[in-house]
């Protein structure tokens, strides 16, 4: 499959035209960003990390009937995947408090939240991402309001899935971001990555952070935590 056109580049992502309309290419780029881009540096060898780490995960979604955008992943730092309308939304799944709910609402970081919780989010680097509830989806158009309980249903059974596996793999899902689109078919998917930069991981005995919050807040080397991260996942699927 040949890359034509570059249709749109994010922070993390560049995704190409092909030459079938349905399908698009996402190059995963060397680079990491954080706090809305503020903070920016070029890490050789973290978009092949997140693009077999994404493949990983994006397949075993699919394994347990997780309509998601993956078709396959083609090469290092590239993966073929469905053309999505995507919605500018975020969805949040926290089963730990970390993050933005430690600083909103004062819990102690790594407290237990059980049932876990879904969040939304305003995909909008310049607004800092900020929360809305149906209403405020419904008011900006952000998605459709009925698909809204469909998108918290998928995002907790995802939840379900990946946090079987990385507790396998001896790690803890702290919480993680969905995004989502309709496919050529009309239906609803899973859209964009599912990797260390859209998910807090924590090594489950020491608790050390795996995942793209040392970059964020200098914890440490952040392809170590990433090449950790695919050690393990390989280890159990
Ligand atoms: P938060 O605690 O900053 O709200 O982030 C919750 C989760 O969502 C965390 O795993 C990181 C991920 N996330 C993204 O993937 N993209 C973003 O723009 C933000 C703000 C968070
Ligand atoms: N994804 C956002 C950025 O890259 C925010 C973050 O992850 O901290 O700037």
């Amino acid at each position: 499959m040949q890359k034509l056109k570059k249709l749109y580049e994010g922070k993390a992502k560049i995704v190409y035209e092909t030459e079938e309309p349905d399908k698009v290419i996402l190059e995963f780029k060397d680079v990491a960003t954080a706090f809305d881009g503020v903070k920016k540096e070029d890490i050789k060898g973290k978009g092949s990390l997140n693009n077999e780490i994404s493949s990983i995960l994006f397949t075993i979604l699919e394994n347990h009937g997780i309509k998601t955008h993956f078709i396959k992943k083609l090469s290092d730092r590239e993966m073929l995947v469905w053309k999505a309308k995507r919605f500018p939304l975020e969805l949040v799944v926290r089963n730990y408090a970390a993050g933005s709910f430690v600083k909103r609402y004062g819990v102690k970081e790594g407290t237990e939240i059980n049932p876990p919780l879904t969040e939304f989010f305003m995909k909008n680097d310049e607004l800092h991402d900020p929360m809305v509830c149906e209403e405020h989806i419904r008011f900006l158009e952000l998605a459709p309001v009925e698909l809204l309980p469909k998108m918290k249903k998928i995002g907790l059974k995802v939840n379900e899935i990946l946090k079987n596996i990385f507790e396998k793999a001896n790690i803890l899902l702290v919480d993680f971001k969905l995004e989502f689109g309709l496919l050529p078919d009309g239906s609803l998917a899973v859209v964009d990555e599912i990797s260390p930069d859209s998910m807090r991981l924590w090594d489950k005995q020491t608790r050390e952070k795996l995942d793209k919050d040392r970059f964020r807040f200098d914890l440490g080397d952040l392809l170590e935590g990433y090449k950790k991260i695919l050690l393990n996942l390989k280890e159990v699927i």
